[in-house]
């Protein structure tokens, strides 16, 4: 076993962060409280190979790896969770589900500008009643001649009121259950899409939520992904990738949470000495930095998996349970070390804890998770 990184790896990482401290950092609160979408950032993301991380090169990506990507991500989401999640969803939502899966008119037509973020995507599985029981797909594409006819309602889609493409699974053959759903890359725009509601959410507040609604959209043939009927797999095999990415998110908001506790402890003082020689301060500091660490392996080792083409949906689903608990866990110690001070604006650790709860939810909830890792204990 080999724990250090590539000189490329490093290079990424170190790229990431000076992008997040130079540019996200001085407006993340301010866009945070705004629900401001950091269009500049996102476009500069784009231009540095942030949005295209791990497609291959001739396709205008980076033709990075995985873990240089969980490196980058967590990078980001330490100074604006927000653009962590922007990044990851066309990263590996988007990018990867059309470079895995898609042929070579996807690539050339969507792939090539989203990967240099000309193009932003967004992927559209949940629904009003399908958020965990993702295969209770309402939505329909029925097919008419060269075209689907796609009706239905989307929701909960990040990146969705920005996206120059979506990924969107619909029903195509209702007898088949979740055999008869199917993938399809939908261009903005197009008569019948309307970005309906925008969500107020508690936290992640810079990265656009909101449903679609789709009525009678004509959607050509050509842009179904993989064959009729294989639109559940693909989303299941896609979000394996996915939780990597918000592991890596969780995992940035929690070392944030970290950082910022390790550095209020050393300036505040209680009872004539600095915090951070209390114990008791100690103590949490030991636990919260034990924890992040178990974390960032177990990410990287759903990354390393990934890279080497073994199995990794269940390390994915692992990584993200436990990531996600950590960063909620981190978060709420940060904000017990910084007492009343952190629980107001004036320190970031309440946003910590705002942008670290989502982690437990989206890419599939934390029961979720679980289903994922039982089923594969069961299995054999
Ligand atoms: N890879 C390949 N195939 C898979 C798979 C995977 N990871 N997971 C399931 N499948 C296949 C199964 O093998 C099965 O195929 P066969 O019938 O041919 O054997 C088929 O898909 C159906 O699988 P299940 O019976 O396991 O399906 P299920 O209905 O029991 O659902 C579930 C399982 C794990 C709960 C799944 O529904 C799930 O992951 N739900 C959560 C959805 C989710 O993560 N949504 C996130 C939305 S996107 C988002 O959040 C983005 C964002 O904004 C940041």
């Amino acid at each position: 076993m080999n724990f250090d990184f590539t000189e490329t790896q490093l290079m990424i990482k170190d790229m990431a962060k000076k992008f997040a401290e130079d540019v996200l950092a001085p407006s993340a609160a301010e866009r945070d409280e705004k629900e401001v979408f950091p269009y500049e950032a996102v476009k500069q993301m784009g231009e540095l190979g942030l949005l295209g991380m791990m497609v291959p090169e001739q396709y205008n990506g980076a033709g990075l790896d995985t873990i240089s990507y969980v490196l980058a991500m967590e990078e980001i989401s330490k100074v604006d969770a927000s653009a962590g999640v922007i990044m990851s969803v066309n990263n590996s939502l988007v990018c990867y589900g059309i470079a895995e899966w898609g042929n070579d008119f996807h690539k050339d037509k969507y792939l090539k500008e989203l990967a240099t973020g000309k193009k932003l995507g967004a992927f559209a599985l949940s629904e009003p009643e399908a958020g965990s029981d993702a295969s209770n797909q309402k939505t329909t594409a029925i097919r008419d001649g060269d075209f689907y006819i796609l009706n239905g309602t989307k929701n909960f889609i990040t990146n969705g009121a920005n996206a120059d493409a979506v990924l969107v699974m619909a029903t195509t053959d209702k007898t088949k259950g979740v055999h008869g759903i199917s993938a399809f890359i939908v261009d903005k725009g197009i008569p019948g899409f309307e970005v309906a509601k925008k969500e107020r959410k508690l936290g992640i507040r810079s990265s656009d939520t909101v449903s679609l609604s789709f009525t009678d959209c004509k959607i050509p043939v050509e842009n179904r992904i993989g064959d009729e009927g294989f639109g559940f797999k693909f989303a299941m095999k896609t979000l394996d990738g996915g939780r990597i990415g918000i592991a890596s998110q969780a995992l940035g908001i929690a070392q944030a949470s970290l950082e910022a506790a390790l550095k209020y402890s050393k300036e505040r003082k209680a009872f004539g000495q600095y915090i951070s020689e209390f114990q008791g301060i100690q103590f949490k500091l030991a636990d919260m930095a034990t924890k992040i660490e178990a974390a960032r392996l177990l990410t990287l080792k759903s990354a390393a998996l990934k890279d080497a083409n073994k199995p990794y949906g269940s390390a994915s689903a692992m990584a993200k349970l436990y990531a996600s608990k950590v960063s909620v866990d981190a978060a709420l110690e940060a904000i017990q070390i910084h007492g009343g001070y952190g629980y107001v604006k004036d320190y970031p650790v309440e946003r910590y804890l705002r942008d670290a709860k989502i982690t437990e939810i989206y890419e599939g909830t934390s029961e979720v998770q679980r289903i994922v890792i039982a089923r594969s204990l069961l299995k054999d």
